[in-house]
């Protein structure tokens, strides 16, 4: 029998111990043997709770306890997880995570931490929720360079910018109604600026080039602007806004960035909508590749994680190698990058047509039935130029960026 704890019994921990009770039987047999959980870390009481006798409040019980072999940490957030991860590792405990922020600020480092001491720190639940994204870019694509990865990484953004579509309603009251069904937080900032998907990015971007990529460094905007308008040409243009999170390599060069972008059918996550997640994935030998699931929730998450202890489990004082360097990965200037763009300007088509042209050459006009707008996509121009041309136009209503 294999003892393991976990560390924070919110809706990801209490899943996983779940998924460990309610397969206990079929775990074990792909495990090798039985896995107990041992102690369960929280700050709060469970009385009533199946598992009420595991909780512990002191988290030195399960680091000075030589039996607990395995540990999970769902706690979220940097501190304590990162001393919690990092002092059960040094302790020859394995650690299996879900926590985006540690992984993205520290993955590197501990990385290397569970190489030096042949146990193992695995983070499949970290991106993507219950798709598995981790284990295939670290096992099953090195016959490849990677060329893109694009996702929609973030469920309550992707249920947001999918109802504001579908219904034509605005964003503040389709937020409202994604915090009343639990999918946004009451504090949403992390989803709505595109925070949650920029770690989720830096995380697939370091494995698929095995350096740090430092999240502060990936350019992110977030879903507040997009409006009930912006949808309507969206529609118009048999489009659909997503926010993505990319990088992509073009020559030498690595972009990253989150941003909201309008793709049309023909793009392989155009049909990914409300919660779900999907990843795009481009090989230079395999070519492309999708990934598609429930990105966050407590099963499907608690899925990955349990996934990652059976793994842990079956190579018990042996580290499965990733590459994931300390070196940092410089990416590059995203005003460089090459991009079409959809603008509105205010004014109409005769206040605006000729200077539109002189500005940006031939445009794609984009009609919609808005009254005083001028709106169109232009061809690929660095977003630097870009940025620059539109401050000169000086009534840009909104810009969001095209990938087709
Ligand atoms: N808030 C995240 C989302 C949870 O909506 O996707 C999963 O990381």
């Amino acid at each position: 029998m294999l003892n393991v704890s976990v560390l924070g019994y919110g809706t990801v921990g209490s899943g996983v111990v779940e998924v460990l009770t309610t397969n206990k039987e079929s775990i074990a047999k792909k495990a090798g043997q039985e896995i107990n959980v041992k102690y369960i870390l929280d700050l709060r009481d469970f009385p009533g709770d199946p598992h009420e006798d595991k909780v512990v409040h002191d988290f030195n019980v399960i680091l000075n306890d030589e039996d607990v072999q395995i540990v999970v940490e769902t706690m979220g957030g940097v501190k304590p997880a990162y001393d919690f991860v990092k002092a059960c590792l040094e302790a020859g405990k394995s650690v299996c995570t879900s926590n985006k922020e540690l992984v993205a600020k520290h993955g590197a480092e501990l990385i290397a931490i569970a190489k030096e001491k042949s146990i193992n720190f695995f983070f499949e639940a970290s991106v993507g929720g219950g798709i598995p994204i981790i284990r295939p870019m670290i096992n099953c694509l090195n016959g490849d360079e990677i060329e893109e990865i694009s996702g929609i990484l973030n469920g309550t953004t992707n249920y947001i910018l999918t109802k504001m579509s579908k219904e034509g309603l605005d964003f503040d009251s389709v937020l409202k109604d994604a915090q009343d069904k639990g999918y946004a937080e009451r504090n949403p900032e992390a989803d709505v600026e595109g925070y949650d998907a920029c770690r989720k990015i830096a995380i697939l971007t370091s494995l698929a080039y095995g350096k740090q990529v430092d999240f502060e460094d990936i350019y992110t905007e977030g879903i507040t602007k997009i409006t009930d308008v912006d949808i309507k040409y969206a529609n118009a243009l048999g489009a659909a806004i997503k926010i993505f999170g990319s990088s992509k390599k073009v020559g030498n060069d690595i972009y990253a960035k989150v941003a909201p972008v309008m793709i049309n059918g023909e793009h392989p996550l155009y049909s990914v909508n409300d919660v779900f997640n999907g990843i795009f994935v481009k090989g230079n030998m395999v070519g492309d590749l999708m990934f598609y699931g429930s990105g966050a929730g407590k099963l499907p998450t608690a899925s990955a994680v349990v996934a990652d202890v059976v793994e842990a489990a079956k190579s018990l004082n042996a580290n499965l190698p990733m590459i994931w360097e300390n070196d940092k990965l410089q990416l590059a200037d995203i005003k460089e990058a090459k991009q079409r763009f959809f603008v509105r300007l205010s004014g109409n088509a005769a206040e605006n047509a000729a200077k539109v042209e002189s500005t940006f050459g031939k445009v794609q006009v984009v009609e919609a039935g808005v009254e005083n707008e001028y709106a169109f996509i232009t061809d690929q121009v660095k977003e630097g130029e870009f940025a620059q041309k539109a401050e000169q136009l000086g009534n840009v209503v909104s810009r969001i960026r095209v990938d087709f």
